[in-house]
């Protein structure tokens, strides 16, 4: 979307949040949702604590030196939560309640699922249009093919797996390595690709633990040294996982839980990109007068807008290519 310094729509307000697990690129989602509104002369009211925040009236002016200096901090400078109040349609109305009277005219939420939700009802309380802009590690959104932090998510897992390939192979081990993800394989699976996994387990794909262990085996005999299974969090327990390998195979199996290290960190450039993009799509839509509750994403490289809704009404699925790839270079 091409900018002119011509607001199609009077905004003259806009105010942004980061709500749920925070994830690395969220900084400059907000940098860029604060740049676009100042290049088109609206205000942007940064919301601390996501609707917590909103709910007990955290908010500040963000200008354009607010945002300098984040482009490559991980976290998020309007800090996160996530909120139960948001949950119920009192804590909707009084959220909704709380920016109509700011004299809000449209609201930015950089967030996952749970953002969307809490946005749309926020929308159908108070008419106030918001547009929802995936930031999450997981990439469970559908309406884009990535979201924000996952890159540098998947980065930070695949560094721990290269580290401990390290020492598995030193000592002959295998390791079963437990990613984030919710309910999502994503971040297991890409990592696994990347990480010349012997096995990856998502909650997506049914899986056949005689079938791995089969493989596993036969790789050991051909001379492997080590081996990695990654199980997604969704996946089903790890412990119990590799108690199974360690009893069926008698291998020295290690556990290991990479957990919320892989929500900090500095954005990689794509994750750096994809926010940038999205962040100035928000501002842009709402210039162009949209008036409901929608999300923007990027699908096969271009700028979409969905209905908010879409998030929970289309699950993302997982691509079969990929898990093939997965499976074929597992041998
Ligand atoms: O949604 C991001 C995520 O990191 C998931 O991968 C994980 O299941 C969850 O958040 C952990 O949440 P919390 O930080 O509240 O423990």
């Amino acid at each position: 979307m091409k900018s002119k310094k011509v607001a199609k729509r009077r905004i003259q307000q806009i105010a942004v949040l980061t709500s749920g697990g925070d994830a690395p690129g969220m900084n400059c989602a907000v940098r860029a949702v604060v740049r676009t509104a100042a290049f088109h002369g609206i205000k942007t009211l940064g919301i601390y604590r996501g609707y917590d925040g909103l709910l007990n009236r955290e908010f500040k002016e963000l200008k354009i030196s607010d945002v300098g200096g984040i482009i490559n901090r991980g976290g998020t400078i309007l800090l996160s939560a996530r909120c139960a109040e948001m949950y119920q349609q009192e804590g909707q109305e009084k959220a909704a309640g709380i920016l109509k009277e700011l004299g809000v005219d449209a609201l930015v939420a950089v967030g996952g699922d749970g953002t969307y939700r809490g946005g749309h009802a926020i929308h159908k309380f108070s008419g106030i249009p918001v547009i929802g802009v995936p930031g999450t590690i997981d990439n469970d959104i559908s309406g884009t093919d990535f979201t924000i932090g996952f890159a540098t998510a998947v980065n930070t897992a695949l560094d721990a797996i290269d580290k401990i390939r390290d020492t598995a192979t030193s000592h002959e081990r295998l390791f079963v390595v437990e990613v984030m993800g919710r309910h999502a394989g994503f971040i297991a699976l890409e990592t696994a690709i990347a990480g010349g996994a012997e096995a990856v387990l998502m909650p997506e794909v049914p899986y056949d633990l005689v079938e791995i262990f089969t493989r596993i085996e036969e790789g050991t005999k051909r001379g492997k040294l080590s081996s990695i299974v990654v199980v997604a969090e969704g996946a089903g327990s790890s412990m119990e996982i590799a108690y199974r390998i360690e009893k069926t195979l008698g291998l020295d199996v290690r556990v290991a839980v990479i957990g919320h290290l892989q929500r900090g960190g500095i954005p990689v450039a794509p994750d750096r990109v994809l926010a940038a993009r999205l962040g100035k799509a928000a501002v842009d839509v709402l210039l162009q007068g949209e008036t409901g509750a929608k999300m923007v994403g990027v699908i096969s490289g271009k700028i979409s807008v969905h209905d908010l809704e879409h998030c929970w009404t289309h699950t993302k699925k997982i691509d079969a290519e990929m898990v093939d790839l997965a499976r074929v270079l597992a041998i």
